[in-house]
């Protein structure tokens, strides 16, 4: 048996769907008029993932407490207007490049791209309109593991100043093992940069559930340095030792820590919002990045990536503005984010690894967001 949501969030259409299933369901229209779905995938534990075909976006996460209740671990919005007017990326697919890319411009085989300046002098999280503005096709697909919905969008040559036509999939399965699973891929027809992630915002406590902040929550993270930024959150190309910082979360460490310490780094962020250097292990194809417990609901979420790196971002610019699902205030730092990436401006970092992708070369990454409890 299992105890269907008691969280705050969930007069939502497709909430409560039989175990083992994936539903669609109504979700409005996207400024254009075209009509947008929502997909609730729900696996045979009843945990349920609803993903929106408007950027693709995780709507809804609910995971079980140590008590075996269900709760919605991420914030979102309970109809598709939320997601259009939304400038903070809840949920959304990130692309063509996720994070910044300074003074919105790069090169490419000795030509220079121009990109929107949508923050401040950088482009931020692909420019005006990113992928998270974009309705995906969507798709149900089998797969043994669980439910899966695979997402594709064709981003035309120059959209948003990048070069080549890039063929983009993003594969989401909810696992039966409660881990939701998240492909990207992508093909161009020209040289091009990549950097594609997913932007949930976290709150294992249950964000409708009266938990406040994210403070209180343990974080590990997998990461022996960090990439420091300028006052626009562009790397300065350093990857400096976590070492004798706040940035050192290498033993498990409560997020609030050290959080208002007057280190210049979390000055310049308000808080956590940088780019950490996951240390990889030889020859794993998948490592370990972070891990997050949260005491008093005990659940525990690990983050299992491809990627070279992890934007740990404390919702320093969530100022309470936002009304999410259930009319919730999101006020400052009630949720979290750890985006997996290549480094922030990369394109302009020859030293960092490479976003390139080149026509013939496919892209593919994972990133893995195990779900469990702890006593
Ligand atoms: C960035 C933050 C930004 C947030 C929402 C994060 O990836 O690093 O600076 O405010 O996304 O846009």
């Amino acid at each position: 048996m299992t105890t269907m949501a008691a969280s705050g969030a969930s007069s939502l259409a497709g909430a409560g769907a039989k175990p083992g299933s994936t539903k669609k369901s109504p979700f409005g229209k996207a400024p254009d008029g075209e009509e947008v779905d929502l997909y609730t995938l729900t696996n045979k534990n009843g945990a349920e993932a609803a993903i929106t075909t408007y950027g693709g976006s995780v709507v809804w996460l609910k995971v079980p407490d140590r008590d075996g209740k269900l709760g919605d671990v991420v914030l979102g919005f309970d109809s598709v207007d939320g997601y259009v007017s939304n400038t903070s990326y809840l949920g959304a697919l990130i692309g063509r490049y996720g994070n910044r890319i300074g003074h919105a411009e790069f090169k490419l085989d000795g030509k220079t791209y121009t990109l929107a300046k949508n923050n401040g002098e950088n482009t931020l999280h692909g420019g005006t309109k990113g992928f998270n503005k974009a309705v995906w096709t969507a798709k149900e697909i089998e797969s043994k593991d669980g439910q899966a919905l695979e997402l594709s969008y064709l981003s035309k040559d120059g959209e948003e100043g990048f070069p080549g036509n890039l063929h983009v999939r993003v594969i989401y399965t909810l696992e039966d093992s409660n881990a939701l699973k998240i492909e990207y891929f992508a093909t161009t027809d020209k040289d091009t940069v990549v950097n594609l992630t997913n932007h949930s915002y976290f709150n294992l406590a249950g964000p409708g559930s009266g938990s406040g902040d994210i403070l209180g929550h343990i974080l590990m993270i997998e990461a022996d340095k960090f990439t420091p930024v300028d006052s626009g959150l562009i790397p300065t190309g350093e990857l400096r030792d976590v070492a004798g910082t706040p940035f050192d979360f290498r033993k498990p460490t409560p997020i609030g820590a050290r959080i208002d310490s007057d280190d210049e780094q979390i000055k310049l962020g308000g808080g956590y919002d940088h780019n950490f250097v996951l240390r990889r292990k030889a020859g794993e194809a998948i490592s370990l990045a972070a891990r997050v417990v949260e005491p008093k609901t005990g659940r525990v979420m690990e983050v299992w990536t491809t990627q070279p790196g992890v934007q740990f971002y404390t919702g320093n610019f969530l100022d309470g503005s936002l009304h999410g699902k259930g009319g919730i205030s999101y006020t400052k730092r009630s949720a979290f984010c750890l985006e997996t990436q290549h480094f922030p401006d990369s394109p302009n970092k020859p030293k960092f690894p490479s976003t390139e992708l080149k026509p013939g070369e496919h892209y593919h990454t994972t990133t893995i967001y195990k779900f469990s409890t702890e006593k």
